[in-house]
């Protein structure tokens, strides 16, 4: 079959799905696929007034399997409009998919970089690939595929989901990999996108940070460079982040100090975009734990909220909810400006069935610190809960009380000379994201309460404290 029939194949059997869907799980104002599996977000990229999200795709099923890019662009980053799958196996370099990778423009044409993966001898070859398109819907696979054809011998089999981006007017490429147990990016450099030279290793596991990385991506942000990877083979697989020292001349990058990007359960293989002034941040919200009961529901895996990557004076990395989440808020449901002193104070319902939530808490930074400020939210139909609070200069999400998620108790710590605190809280009918004043404080997790309503509760500990509060109503899905 030609990628063509591949891709046509592949929309009749999305367009069958889709009318199944069943709707109880499905999000207000997340970015998910119209029908079966998800994962990474790929090739974001800024391209002729559209911000373009690629994903991991799996189009026959809502499990993951052989690997498609799905499509879908955005004015606004918020509101998205889908597009036709964009890749499908289709070649003998990519019988078994497509896997991750990004996207850059260059003269008007958009080239997707992708991971092209077959199986040999029970083993997975993985090549590096790339497809261009000048009207950004359709696209063709380069003739000369793959571009990079076996991994360097810095690297291993595992060698995948090229990160492309420009500095000093030549291009370079970061490739997940790993060796002797310990996960690495190759780095790769071009003048024309299509031949590369192997620079070396860019950077590498402390022995700590997983045994293999995926999805690389290094950018600047304010006088640092940033690195981002997914590693495997460490608990929880959570997106780890270093700042650093870029020397580009070595092809090496020198971290300063690392961490993790997100908290939560759910969160993966995040990717910035290319091509804006701000640094956008999307990652996968759902992870390759757990379990996924939307499967049944004949779709699986969603994009978090847009964030924004900054480094705050003191140089530590701060992520916030793109500004344009504000442009969600249709209507507020309450604020208040309350005194807690040991008692606790009902807030409206929130009814998740009929669109998503916003809550914003402002509390003073030197009272809190002191004691405890926490927000429960009970579903009407099981009664069981979760807690999101601030105790002991943390922000923390506790689900161990409700068996619609992962159980666990995560936190972050928050910044301690803050003055106030402020935390926002972002709920849709199945996800939670948490922001708070910090160091990447932010934690994300899927949750399912069943009845979708759950009643809100403040409460305080250790003194009076004032706590000023918005609630608001999100854009429900259309
Ligand atoms: C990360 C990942 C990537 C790979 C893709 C396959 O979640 O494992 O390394 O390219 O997913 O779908």
């Amino acid at each position: 079959m030609t990628h063509e029939e591949c891709l046509a194949r592949a929309e009749r059997e999305l367009a069958a799905s889709a009318a199944e869907v069943v709707d109880t799980f499905r999000l207000h104002y997340h970015f998910m696929p119209p029908a079966q599996w998800m994962n990474d977000p790929n090739g974001l990229v800024y391209f002729e007034g559209y911000y373009h999200v690629f994903y991991q795709h799996h189009p026959f099923g809502s499990a993951w399997g052989p690997m498609y890019w799905g499509h879908a662009r955005s004015r606004d980053l918020i509101t998205s409009e889908h597009l036709p799958i964009a890749l499908a196996p289709s070649e003998d370099y990519d019988a078994a998919g497509c896997f991750s990778g990004s996207a850059v423009e260059a003269e008007g044409v958009l080239h997707l970089f992708y991971t092209g993966v077959r199986e040999k001898g029970g083993q997975l070859v993985q090549v590096q690939c790339r497809a261009t398109s000048t009207d950004g819907i359709h696209f063709e696979k380069d003739p000369s595929n793959p571009l990079i054809g076996e991994p360097p011998s810095d690297g291993s089999v595992d060698f995948r989901d090229p990160k492309v981006w420009r500095h000093g007017g030549r291009w370079y490429m970061a490739v997940g990999s790993g060796k002797d147990g310990g996960g690495r990016v190759l780095l790769y450099r071009s003048d024309n996108l299509s031949s590369w030279d192997y620079m070396g290793v860019l950077a590498e596991s402390d022995g700590t940070q997983g045994s293999m990385w995926e999805c690389p991506d290094v950018f600047p942000l304010g006088s640092k460079h940033v690195l981002l990877v997914s590693p495997m083979g460490t608990r929880g697989r959570r997106v780890i982040y270093f700042l650093g020292e870029m020397d580009y001349e070595a092809g090496r990058f020198t971290p300063e100090s690392w961490g993790e990007l997100d908290k939560g359960p759910d969160f993966y293989a995040s990717q910035t975009f290319y091509g804006t002034e701000r640094r956008i941040l999307l990652a996968w919200m759902q992870s390759w734990e757990g379990r996924i009961p939307t499967q049944e529901h004949r779709w699986a895996g969603a994009l978090t909220l847009p964030r924004e990557l900054a480094l705050d004076p003191a140089g530590r990395l701060r992520v916030y909810p793109a500004a344009e989440a504000a442009g969600l808020r249709i209507e507020l449901l309450a604020a208040d400006g309350l005194v807690l002193n040991g008692e606790t104070a009902a807030l409206p319902p929130c009814d998740l069935r009929s669109s998503g939530v916003e809550l914003v808490l402002g509390a003073d930074g030197a009272a809190v610190s002191g004691g405890e400020l926490a927000i429960r939210f009970k579903d009407m139909g099981s009664g069981e809960w979760v807690t999101v609070g601030i105790r002991g200069q943390r922000l923390y999400l506790d689900t161990r009380a409700a068996a619609w998620g992962e159980r666990g108790c995560y936190s972050s710590g928050l910044a301690p000379e803050q003055r106030s605190q402020e935390v926002r809280i972002f709920l849709d009918r199945s996800s939670l994201e948490v922001f708070g004043e910090g160091e990447a404080a932010c934690i994300t997790a899927r949750i399912y309460p069943p009845s979708g309503v759950l009643e809100a509760e403040l409460s305080s500990q250790g003194g009076p404290l004032k706590v000023d509060l918005a609630m608001w109503k999100l854009q429900a899905r259309s």
